[in-house]
């Protein structure tokens, strides 16, 4: 069975991913700008500076856009170049790029998805706190309020946070991605539920002042708890460990999500993290859980997961030899069945996926080219199992490969190529690579041409 007969198959990016040109038009810093800047934190001390130039070359690039026939483009605003300490002044010249870009996409038929926050946090805002601050979803809001004005009227589709997993859990436990803080527990707990209620502000935002009626949703990541075998116990372990919250890191999917359809924090979670919870205002939680009409799930990979011999959910070992991407994540096209299909057992919204792709080792052939049959492989192979759960009832609105370019893959520098378009840094020439045209006959045929099967 095609997918839904409006599906938005797109492509992703992300602002400092891409666009480059950190210091023009009046931007002003961001935390990867600092991070990049500190000696050690990215590979080579590479930085976003030049990315792919989109900044200055986004017509060319909806033009390809265009030639690959995507329907749908999801990419990020820049809070630092809309409003350069974060708050307050409004930059021109900042969102009028934005502006010109979905006028660009229109002009090409392609659908703008847009996405409020991805990771460049602006720097100003971050030394009175950042997401400490008790005043941070206000500022987040003040910010989606000016994007809104400016481009709902003809942006329809809206993302608030992107992988909160990650900003927080990466970037303020973790520390290993900008601001590169390691925060006790409890204080990353504070700025996860800053980022939350941020998310409901903002969500209040665009439904209250949107022009054009609104879709939104939020892109959460996690690792899928995939099923070792069909048989129900496998099934129910498969779902536990997806879910499941243990109390040393905030890589998890329910912490977030919980709180956005069910208005409170799972359980398991609140054992787990135990005395580090801070408490938090009951009025809180009525204003993170807004009505959404999307899950957007980023989703790249998972584990195999059984019932073990003792009733607990256990992590199957992988073979020697697996296959893994250039970035070494598994292959697990299972992912994208069992993660839309838990999702929405669990909330019962429709899902998008709003990011799923590979890193491999591309360059151009002497033919000219960019041959990736892995990543063809790849993407069959999982698309096809997104389309078993959508046959089988799963509400699909969407499906955005990561990435449309090759791009600035954050810590890791310049390292891993995950474009379905191959950018030479030095040059800013583009190619398409053979899974960007094999991309374009997916999406003529509604994924009639990713031929029956699984994966
Ligand atoms: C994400 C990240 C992307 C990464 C991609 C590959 O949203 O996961 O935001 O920016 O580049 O996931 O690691």
């Amino acid at each position: 069975m095609p997918f839904k007969k409006v599906f938005a198959w797109g492509a992703a990016t992300a602002a400092y991913q891409i666009e480059g040109n950190t210091h023009a038009d009046g931007r002003g810093e961001s935390v990867w700008d600092d991070y990049c800047l500190r000696t050690g934190r990215t590979k080579e001390g590479q930085s976003g500076d030049v990315a792919c130039d989109h900044y200055k070359r986004y017509k060319g690039d909806v033009a390809l856009m265009g030639e690959i026939g995507l329907r749908a483009y999801r990419f990020s605003v820049a809070w630092p170049r809309v409003m350069p300490e974060g708050r307050g002044k409004v930059n021109e010249a900042g969102l009028a790029f934005y502006d010109h870009l979905v006028d660009e996409l229109l002009g090409a038929g392609i659908e703008p998805w847009l996405t409020l926050f991805h990771w460049d946090y602006p720097l100003p805002l971050y030394r009175e706190g950042g997401w400490l601050n008790p005043d941070s979803p206000r500022w987040f809001e003040d910010y989606a309020r000016v994007v809104v004005d400016r481009l709902s009227d003809r942006v329809a589709h809206w993302i608030t946070l992107n992988e909160p997993q990650c900003f927080v859990g990466l970037g303020l436990l973790a520390g290993t991605q900008a601001p590169g803080e390691k925060m006790p527990t409890g204080q990353a707990l504070v700025a996860a539920h800053h980022a939350l209620v941020a998310h409901g502000l903002a969500v209040q935002v665009i439904r209250s002042r949107a022009k054009k009626p609104p879709l939104i949703g939020i892109a959460p990541t996690g690792e899928v708890g995939i099923p070792a075998t069909e048989s129900a116990d496998d099934i129910a372990a498969g779902r536990e460990n997806h879910w499941a919250v243990t109390g040393d890191s905030l890589f998890n999917m329910a912490w977030w999500t919980d709180p956005l359809f069910k208005g409170g924090y799972p359980e398991q979670g609140l054992r787990a993290f135990g005395s580090a919870v801070p408490s938090f205002p009951e009025a809180d939680f009525r204003t993170i859980r807004q009505p959404l009409d999307f899950l957007g799930l980023n989703i790249y990979h998972g584990n195999n997961v059984r019932r073990g011999p003792t009733g607990a959910a256990e992590v199957v070992a992988r073979p020697v030899g697996d296959p893994r991407t250039h970035y070494a994540w598994p292959v697990a096209p299972g992912a994208l069945y069992w993660g839309p299909k838990f999702a929405y057992e669990r909330y019962g919204v429709p899902i998008v996926i709003t990011e799923n792709g590979m890193a491999n080792l591309d360059w151009v052939s002497l033919d000219g080219r960019v041959h990736d049959p892995q990543r063809i492989d790849y993407l069959t192979r999982y698309i096809r199992e997104l389309r078993r759960a959508a046959d089988e009832g799963v509400p699909m609105l969407g499906y955005f490969t990561w990435s449309l370019f090759d791009n600035f893959e954050w810590s890791d520098g310049y390292r891993y190529r995950f474009g379905l378009v191959h950018v030479d840094y030095s040059t800013q020439v583009r190619t398409l690579k053979d899974s960007a045209l094999w991309y374009r006959d997916v999406i003529l045929s509604n994924g009639a041409s990713l031929g029956a099967g699984s994966a």
